[in-house]
């Protein structure tokens, strides 16, 4: 959470990180700041809001200067106001801080900062101490402060009297840095710098690393020079831009065929899923007598779909488990549990924390990400890659379904390593997954259906979405978009459950949508959606083609999906929940891209 730029080098580096901190406002918009270092001279701007307030208000102050280090935040502690903002400054020091300091409070009384203080943050007090240890020497200022730190941080640092010098670290939230011709960059993450280079490296944790004009330098805490590690951003940057689209959110449900295609096709040789690109060796999915998953919100939903497709497939246990429940609950895991971490991002610390006790159980561990060399990867014992290439609105869509298909893909591989299907149902399987692109494809043409669709329910303050099994867990992916695109209230129900109590919510303004994929589930399902016709419920529902109705003009909202095998039904029909969520919020007039209080990269237990 929150987006740190930094820039020196031959150009002015306002507009730069201007620019930059747009393509890093997903990370946070609460509000955002630079500092600019200048002939000894530190000028900072800062404001609540968003980057389009912090540009008009350079394009006022017009602030110069080639060196300089710039903020987007998402609040933790300390409300959304001016101050708050950051850079924050105390003494020699300018400072940016992603990520939360625990014991702030105890280095406040420490170092008697006490009244001394601008803001309510934690990252000011570190600004304090850094002033604090600074005698001309920023490593050791540096060494000695994150030494008395505890929590995670990634620090941007400018010191008055080290000209057109940027220095940084970080335990746990994430930091770039590369280097052209024109200059050193440091961010948060890569999207912000691909447009000036595709070669990059991760700061290591506990590292310093020191940006001049033209270079880089790294060192460890102890002052010793460490070699870097150089990284190739390998996803195309024209998928940076929205591509005509109004929001992100509507190019990446859009690109999906496409991204789900460079997710798979690239893993199949010869009809089969093969994994040794990732070399991930069959026995570590043969050996595993049970499953653990572990991630956070749509992650964790895609990983809802992973246990019914395993469960029914390989017929082994599987828990998913939310990250952030994980530590808390005294996990069992131990060397036969496979364990698979989700993460878009790659950052998310609930995931990263599970992850690392996982290991420490000696879990064999898979992640499943889409950011490059993310410390989720980098934490890994393998990692497969989703090819979702960047996914900027902070709702996740495509990285959702690429998630799902590196699934279906780890399921056949398990399949095979434990010999459980012939080479016939093998080839069934393969086949049909390779149909996704295009089923995909057909379910996007009737996007204007879909938004005719969606505006049944624009207007309502409840949405209650039902069905069971695979569908229920689609559905639970399908409520989560709504809520925080649409802020429409909205909950996802097991279709069986409803009877035991949540009924009672039901009345003639309640609008339910209905998912209807599982030829095993369907009368079930069907019986579960006239129990709520009958207390007067309005149903949007989301059949396969081809399904006969009775009842008839109960149906005035029917939508019906391309026809695959049961296992594969939830491709199509997540896109049409993607669809609602983003023609609610369009509709509503509503930003789409960044909804209120939310982050795309989740770096705060
Ligand atoms: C919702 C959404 C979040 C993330 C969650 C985990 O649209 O994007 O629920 O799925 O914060 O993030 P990652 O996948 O980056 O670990």
């Amino acid at each position: 959470m929150c987006g740190i730029i930094g820039y020196t080098g031959k150009d002015e580096a306002a507009g730069i990180m201007l620019d930059a901190l747009e393509l890093l406002e997903y990370r946070g918009y609460d509000s955002a700041g630079i500092a600019l270092l200048s002939e000894g001279e530190i000028q900072i701007l800062k404001t609540a809001g968003r980057v389009g307030d912090l540009r008009r208000l350079c394009s006022g102050e017009k602030p110069e200067g080639r060196c300089g280090i710039g903020h987007t935040r998402w609040a933790t502690h300390g409300g959304v106001c001016g101050a708050n903002a950051h850079p924050h400054r105390f003494g020699r020091v300018t400072l940016i801080h992603n990520g939360i300091i625990e014991n702030y409070k105890e280095l406040k009384e420490k170092y008697g900062l006490d009244g001394l203080l601008q803001s309510e943050t934690d990252s000011e007090v570190v600004a304090a101490v850094l002033e604090h240890f600074y005698s001309g020497d920023p490593y050791s200022a540096i060494r000695r402060t994150v030494l008395k730190l505890k929590g995670t941080f990634a620090l941007a640092v400018l010191f008055d009297d080290q000209p057109d010098c940027i220095f940084a670290v970080r335990n746990v939230s994430p930091i770039v840095a590369a280097v052209t011709d024109n200059g050193a960059f440091l961010a948060s993450d890569v999207a912000a710098i691909a447009p000036y280079t595709a070669d990059y490296f991760v700061v290591p944790e506990f590292h310093v690393v020191c940006l001049g004009p033209g270079n880089a330098e790294l060192f460890d805490l102890s002052g010793d020079r460490a070699v870097i590690d150089w990284l190739s951003v390998d996803w195309d940057v024209s998928r940076s831009g929205k591509e005509g689209y109004p929001f992100y959110m509507e190019k990446e449900i859009m690109e999906q065929p496409e991204v789900i295609g460079e997710t798979i096709f690239p893993r199949i040789k010869e009809g089969k899923p093969d994994f040794s690109e990732e070399g991930i060796p069959d026995e570590i999915l043969s050996a595993c007598q049970r499953i653990c998953v572990i991630a956070c919100g749509t992650a964790m939903h895609a990983g809802l779909v992973g246990k019914s497709l395993i469960q029914a497939i390989i017929g082994i246990h599987v828990d998913v488990v939310m990250a952030s429940e994980f530590m808390y609950n005294d996990p069992v895991v131990d060397k036969d549990t496979l364990v698979i971490a989700i993460s878009q991002s790659g950052e998310t610390i609930d995931t990263l924390e599970a992850l690392k006790f996982a290991r420490k159980c000696g879990s064999p561990c898979i992640s499943i990400v889409n950011v490059k060399g993310a410390s989720i990867a980098r934490a890994s014992e393998y990692v497969i890659y989703t090819n979702a290439g960047p996914e900027i609105a902070v709702a996740s869509t495509k990285a959702y379904t690429t998630q799902l298909a590196v699934l279906y893909l780890l399921t056949a591989r398990m399949a095979m390593a434990r010999k459980l299907w012939s080479e016939q149902e093998l080839a069934g399987y393969m086949c049909e997954l390779q149909r996704v692109p295009a089923v995909l494809k057909q379910v996007l043409e009737t996007k204007e259906e879909i938004h005719r669709l969606a505006g049944s329910i624009l207007n309502a303050s409840d949405v209650f979405m039902i069905g069971r099994g695979l569908d229920y867990s689609i559905l639970l992916e399908g409520s989560l978009k709504l809520k925080e695109v649409s802020y429409i209230h909205s909950e996802a129900y097991a279709s069986g459950e409803l009877k035991h109590g949540t009924i009672a919510l039901i009345t003639e303004d309640t609008p339910v949508i209905a998912v209807v994929t599982q030829e095993k589930l369907k009368s079930k399902e069907l019986s579960n959606i006239r129990e709520v016709q009958s207390r007067g419920a309005r149903v949007v529902l989301l059949i396969k083609e081809g399904e006969t109705l009775d009842g008839g003009e109960q149906w005035s909202c029917v939508y019906r999906l391309p026809k695959m095998d049961d296992f594969f039904m939830v491709m199509p029909a997540s896109i049409v929940l993607q669809l609602i969520a983003y023609f609610v919020s369009l509709d509503k007039g509503l930003d789409v891209d960044k909804p209120r209080n939310l982050a795309k990269v989740v770096t705060v237990e």
